[in-house]
């Protein structure tokens, strides 16, 4: 379904650790569509990954950086700057990681500098990947970034966390910059808000199984899956959403705007007697 919607255009891809990846499935989807980028992801994550798999399929370069860590943004933004040959279009910041959730802490007793960590890898580091971005001056007008969010931003999910207030500074992270950005370099900033995925982040989450499932009972498309994602993120970064910015943008077929379904009802029905 090759369309070279993105020929000629040039980026940086965050977050790919192994092919159920959302910014794996988009390194692929991106190269079909004639996209030349640099991969990276944090050195810790390089090791236990297979993403020099995922470079040589999409023939392209990895660079480590720990996204949190400016010295290693600004390393990572000239060394893709001299690979690439030039500025560059896209970014996708595709980086989640709660310590709470990873150690199971309920939400009331959290570790405060568990929470920090959170907020620094989930959500600041967007605000750092655009900072440096903008420092350096490496984006091309009309450029585009994406970051990856979730519905726990704006509904309660309890074994969402603290990941709940990381995705709610993520989001309010891309209406700032992006108010910024398009006044700056006409560069567009949003956040897709993504279903429940089978990834190592999201089945990290406690329960996970079963909001997959209440999803898809409850999306009338069903759950968005990360081939699906990585379609709509060309999209975004194609020029055919030039004038889309600075919104949280809903791929989860049809679950935020649904109710109830027929097929809850069923159920509940059935449980009921
Ligand atoms: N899987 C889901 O259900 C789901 C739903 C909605 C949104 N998302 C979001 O999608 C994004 C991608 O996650 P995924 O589901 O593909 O899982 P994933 O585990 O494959 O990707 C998460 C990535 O974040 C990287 N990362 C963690 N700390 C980092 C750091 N300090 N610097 C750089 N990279 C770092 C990891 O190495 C990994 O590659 C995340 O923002 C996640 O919250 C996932």
């Amino acid at each position: 379904m090759a369309n070279n919607l993105l020929q000629g255009k040039r980026g940086i891809i965050f977050g790919a650790l192994d092919e159920n990846s959302i910014a794996w499935k988009t390194a692929l989807r991106v190269h079909e569509e004639g996209g030349t980028f640099v991969l990276t992801n944090a050195p810790v994550a390089m090791r236990l990954g297979k993403i020099s798999e995922l470079a040589k399929a999409c023939n392209s370069e990895v660079i480590p950086a720990d996204a949190t860590s400016l010295e290693d943004l600004e390393n990572l933004y000239q060394k893709a700057s001299e690979i690439l040959g030039g500025k560059i279009d896209f970014i996708l910041h595709s980086i989640g990681m709660s310590p709470n959730v990873r150690k199971g802490k309920d939400y009331g007793d959290l570790s405060y500098e568990f929470f920090l960590k959170t907020l620094d890898v989930s959500a600041l580091s967007f605000h750092k990947v655009m900072q440096v971005a903008e420092k350096l001056d490496i984006m091309n007008e009309w450029g585009s970034i994406v970051a990856l969010s979730y519905i726990a931003a704006q509904r309660v999910f309890p074994d969402y966390s603290d990941m709940a207030q990381a995705k709610a500074t993520l989001e309010s992270i891309a209406r700032s910059y992006g108010y910024r950005f398009a006044k700056s370099k006409k560069v567009r900033v949003n956040t897709i808000s993504q279903s429940p995925t089978k990834t190592t982040a999201g089945t990290g989450i406690s329960g996970f199984d079963v909001f997959y499932d209440y999803a898809e009972i409850m999306s009338p498309l069903g759950n968005a899956s990360g081939g699906a994602c990585a379609d709509y993120i060309v999209s975004l970064f194609s020029d055919l959403t030039r004038m889309v910015t600075m919104q949280n943008l809903m791929h989860d077929g049809g679950f935020s705007s649904t109710g109830i379904t027929e097929e809850l009802v069923e159920k509940l029905r059935k449980m009921n007697g």
